[in-house]
């Protein structure tokens, strides 16, 4: 999203006593023209998304509001949820009566949401240690390489297009050299912010070569060191001829300690002139994919047990223009076919990442694609009108789903078994487009009519998500996004409890607690990622969204990963950090894991009651008899809970109670000290039908009990 397009006017907010109306998705949403938006609420039962202030939802209250929190919020102190609260001396009783089970919990709820943001996949999941591996990143020069002139050798490099490795990778890297004797000419790539260097570890790396005016190679290949004085790896191409052909060598690290101030080099002695594409290096791989992932990053992502991927989504759907959009036909088969393009968040993506990597992350990580498809819309405000001209782009989103989805009697179930995946995927989500509310021609409801019917007709039972209000047709999916304080989030815990059920079900597709002012403005100024704070205000808001999960039947907290290097993120906020060697979940990274851990399969009632600035959800798992009591306490002082189970015969004695917790709520893990808060697990006895349990001071925790 663009939101320097988006004005916030008004703003009268109150964050308790219960909504006194609700407005009805039932209008388009056209915005043309000037259009007042007032913060998070409907216009025209169109979400609005987010606006630039603190203020996040708009509504109208049947009773009065405690005047101390109306003096707070004229005062603007909205930030710091537990600055607001310093607890009460009112008894907190939890009623949970299982003789009424409510609603399933939908299966699919815990899922993740993913774009090229941040340096995500290409210095990030994405296992490739090169960086601007096809000289194409900036087209004046090779950025990210250098050349290396040692012992009196001499040698230059530039990008050259008269030697193109093929129609797609066009740009090759040209190094002149002229080295006798001990003396070294080469380049060396500094990778995304160092090469991860561990010990006894295999690297593989590949790059295509040719070369000219005499020169016949072999060619070294090292990891080294920044400086070049030590060797961590090292390893030898055969000779280099003037045609074009591929070269791999394995280079295995020793027992050393673990670095990155490092590079990749590939060097030479002798005179005359190489040319070099495609350079690879692969650290091991999760599951040993080629062209795989990075295993500390995915087995985090595994620790969430998501239940889908929604890919790719946000602004890397859409693209700043339509030629830029995630064009997904431009991302498969072999690397030398893919030529990569400019994403939205200011750099290139390789798309090494691309549909049918997404589908193998799926696959290794147990997860359903709820696939998005590109629908028309650019960020910049390109648009294709619904009719003859949208036709292509239908018919895109059509073969996609059959690549996903279809025998390998079809066209795409082929091309995809020819990728490598003979077996269809399984599917039954499909977004059109993503946050179609910044569309201000008005095109979104002609456009999703098209995608819908021609989806429809043929995939029948696909649920179709809508990103904005689309009167022309009920989608099966609403995704509304949230990006907001954890205060806002947390008051607002009980957003669904009296929502629409004869509408659509609801995709929270994006959503954070972020306490930070508009995190895409200078980013590198906040984050990277949440504090404590902000975990509170998203396990509230999970509360919310888990209670109510007949209606909210996916959710997906955004962004998702970060590099933590100066210059490596787009966005403040961000759930997962990492540099090159290293990888640490933020305390809301936890809580999403607590939350997915201790799922359950029906939500059982409970009353809350004294528990100002405290939130529940309670769900029970019918096959295994746990009963799980999650309890989000976002104030500053402990609080003692009396809790007390009907409809049910008996509790076992023993438990156990999952806890994260700090001291202050601006407590937060880092890239170096990532343990500083982490779900902490204990045992419960002298459990029963009734007893009292002690919350920590901002704390988040999940009781587990044993029922029948
Ligand atoms: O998550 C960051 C961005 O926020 C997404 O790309 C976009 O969909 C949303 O506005």
């Amino acid at each position: 999203m663009r939101k320097s397009n988006i004005k916030a006017l008004i703003a009268v907010v109150a964050f308790a006593g219960v909504p006194a109306t609700q407005t009805a998705f039932s209008q388009s949403n056209q915005q043309v023209g000037h259009v007042i938006n007032i913060g998070r609420g409907k216009y025209g039962g169109n979400p609005v998304d987010f606006v630039d202030g603190t203020t996040a939802d708009v509504r109208l209250y049947s009773t009065a509001l405690p005047a101390a929190i109306v003096e707070t919020l004229a005062r603007g102190e909205v930030k710091n949820l537990a600055l607001q609260t310093p607890g009460s001396s009112v008894p907190v009783q939890l009623q949970i009566d299982a003789s009424r089970p409510g609603p399933r919990v939908s299966p699919m709820l815990y899922g993740l949401m993913t774009e090229e943001i941040n340096y995500s996949y290409d210095g990030g999941l994405y296992g490739e240690l090169i960086r601007n591996r096809v000289f194409k990143d900036d087209a004046a020069s090779p950025v990210h390489w250098s050349v290396v002139q040692e012992g009196g050798g001499t040698g230059s490099i530039s990008l050259d297009s008269a030697q193109p490795l093929n129609k797609e990778l066009p740009i090759s890297l040209k190094l002149t050299v002229a080295a006798t004797g001990t003396q070294r000419v080469g380049v060396a790539n500094d990778g995304f912010w160092g090469i991860p260097i561990r010990p006894n570890t295999r690297y593989q790396a590949t790059f295509y070569a040719k070369a000219g005016d005499g020169f016949t190679g072999p060619l070294d290949v090292a990891i080294e060191s920044r400086d070049g004085s030590k060797v961590y790896a090292h390893g030898r191409t055969r000779k280099i001829t003037g045609d074009w052909k591929q070269f791999a060598v394995t280079l295995q690290t020793g027992p050393g300690p673990e670095a990155q101030d490092s590079r990749f080099v590939i060097s030479a002695a002798g005179h005359g002139t190489v040319w070099l594409d495609l350079v690879s290096l692969f650290p091991p791989t999760y599951h040993r994919r080629a062209n795989g992932n990075r295993i500390d990053l995915m087995q985090k992502l595994a620790d969430m047990k998501p239940a889908f991927l929604r890919l790719p989504g946000g602004n890397y759907l859409e693209g700043d223009t339509i030629a830029t959009r995630f064009d997904w036909k431009q991302t498969l088969g072999p690397l030398t076919k893919r030529p990569g393009h400019p994403g939205p968040w200011q750099y290139r993506s390789s798309d090494g990442m691309g549909l049918a990597e997404f589908l193998v992350w799926c696959e290794d990580l147990h997860m359903e694609p709820v696939l998005a498809v590109y629908a028309g819309y650019s960020l910049q405000g390109e648009y294709v009108k619904p009719g003859a001209a949208l036709q292509p782009f239908v018919q895109d989103a059509l073969d996609e789903i059959e690549y996903v989805t279809g025998e390998t009697t079809t066209h795409w179930g082929a091309q995809r078994a020819k990728d490598g995946h003979p077996a269809p995927y399984p599917l039954h989500y499909v977004e059109i487009g993503n946050e179609d509310q910044f569309d201000r021609s008005g095109s979104y409801d002609g456009r999703f009519t098209q995608f819908f019917d021609a989806i429809k007709a043929k995939y029948p039972t696909l649920q179709l998500i809508a990103t904005a209000a689309t009167p022309g047709r009920t989608p099966d999916v609403l995704d509304e996004h949230f990006y907001r304080t954890a205060r806002a989030m947390a008051r607002d815990a009980h957003h669904y409890d009296n929502y629409d059920r004869h509408g659509p079900k609801i995709f929270v597709g994006e959503w954070a607690s972020q306490d930070v002012d508009r995190p895409w403005v200078q980013p590198e100024l906040k984050g990277p990622t949440p504090t404590l704070n902000s975990a509170l205000g998203d396990a509230a808001w999970m509360t919310g969204m888990e209670r109510n999960s007949d209606i909210v039947v996916l959710e997906a907290y955004a962004p998702l990963l970060v590099n933590v290097n100066p210059g490596g993120r787009q966005w403040a906020v961000n759930l997962i950090g990492y540099d090159a060697l290293n990888s640490y979940g933020s305390p809301s990274y936890y809580a999403q894991v607590m939350f997915a851990a201790h799922h359950g399969d029906t939500v059982i009632p409970a009353t809350l009651t004294g528990g100002v600035d405290l939130y529940e959800s309670v769900t029970r798992d019918t096959k295994s008899g746990a009963l799980y009591v999650k309890l989000v306490n976002t104030a500053a002082s402990s609080r003692s809970v009396h809790i007390t189970l009907s409809g049910i015969r008996t509790v076992q004695p023993t438990g156990t109670a999952v806890t994260l917790s700090g001291s202050g709520p601006k407590d937060t893990n880092t890239i170096t000290t990532p343990n500083k808060i982490v779900p902490v697990t204990s045992k419960l006895t002298g459990m029963g039908k009734s007893f009292d349990y002690p919350l920590a001071p901002y704390s988040v925790t999940i009781l587990q009990l044993h029922v029948r």
